[in-house]
């Protein structure tokens, strides 16, 4: 093993740039050449493959995003691109690719390593989502966490204000990992998720209550995955009679510098993930559980459904059953 290389894949989270510069100081560290393949997926079948030095990853550890850029690749599907991809790799002589993404990425990991001879992989879970099955944390969602954190902080400001129910709808995907947190975290009134039924009639009935008692605002943390802010919002102004607005989080979740966590969790995540192939691993994903690493088999992760641990799920489930 002698050339390494890295790509981001899937939707990028703040944490990337942190983890290029680990990945391209300890490259260098065990004696080897580090590359960066630009643009994820479609950056490995157009040949955009580069080696990255120092000077590559000087200044870049405070900026959200990732300076390699990412994509999501329609043609890696096919088999005559996957070629090509792996003819590039085998062209700059790159014998091990890591891969930041998601469990989409993993998957196109998988399918490259099946085709290939000689190249070894290692995944590195990465995703606001923090959907990825057999890891309790992704690169990126402590960063997203604190994003939401400030937003749904200064929106309570003007909820306060001007006593409005505020809905507000958080990324995740199918996972309500992200909405969650945040409405623990935020002290919301409401917390709608895919992994907790509700019941809106149980949420009229104490909201009616607290009314009584003096509550003058609401805040509501929904889920991009079950659609229903719209719903919800009308729900506030017909039912519950509080004029409502709604705010969708979007792609601010994405972005920002990361924190100090995510900074020390891309280096836990590189050092790794580089181990793991000098260990001569051919195919694995770097997990992180009850305060340490291991890696896992591709199938362990990609092809297996996220579930939120049950002590946070007990705690979402206080949402709507006060009475
Ligand atoms: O997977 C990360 C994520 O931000 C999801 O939370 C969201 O559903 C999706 O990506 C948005 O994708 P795009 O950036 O393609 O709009």
């Amino acid at each position: 093993m002698k050339n390494i290389a890295i790509l981001c894949s899937g939707g990028d989270v703040s944490g990337m740039n942190a983890a290029l510069k680990r990945f391209v100081e300890y490259s260098i560290a065990k004696g080897l050449t580090p590359y960066f393949v630009d643009n994820g997926f479609e950056g490995l079948i157009d040949n955009n493959i580069y080696q990255a030095g120092y000077s590559d990853v000087a200044g870049i550890i405070s900026r959200g995003g990732t300076k390699i850029h990412s994509s999501r690749s329609e043609r890696f599907m096919k088999q005559s691109y996957r070629k090509q991809a792996l003819d590039n790799l085998k062209t700059h002589d790159i014998t091990s690719l890591v891969v930041l993404g998601g469990d989409g990425s993993f998957k196109g990991m998988q399918v490259l390593g099946d085709e290939s001879e000689g190249i070894s992989f290692s995944g590195i879970p990465a995703t606001i989502d923090n959907d990825i099955a057999g890891t309790e944390y992704c690169l990126g969602v402590d960063t997203a966490l604190n994003m939401i954190k400030y937003a749904i902080d200064s929106i309570r400001d003007t909820a306060s204000s001007f006593s409005r129910a505020f809905v507000i709808e958080a990324m995740g995907r199918e996972c309500g990992y992200l909405a969650l947190v945040s409405a623990l975290t935020s002290g919301a009134e409401m917390c709608l998720i895919p992994e907790i039924p509700y019941d809106l009639d149980n949420y009229k009935e104490s909201f009616q209550k607290q009314i009584k008692e003096g509550r003058e605002y609401f805040i509501a943390v929904v889920s991009e995955a079950l659609k229903k802010s719209e719903e919800v919002a009308k729900w506030f102004d017909e039912e519950i009679g509080i004029e409502s607005r709604i705010m969708v989080l979007g792609h601010i979740q994405r972005g920002g510098n990361p924190t100090v966590y995510d900074r020390l969790m891309a280096f836990h995540f590189v050092t790794q993930a580089i181990d793991v192939l000098l260990e001569g691993n051919k195919s694995s994903v770097i997990c992180y559980n009850d305060g340490g690493f291991n890696h896992k088999k591709i199938e362990e992760v990609a092809f297996k459904k996220y579930q939120i641990k049950e002590d946070l799920l007990k705690l979402g489930m206080e949402f709507g059953s006060h009475k």
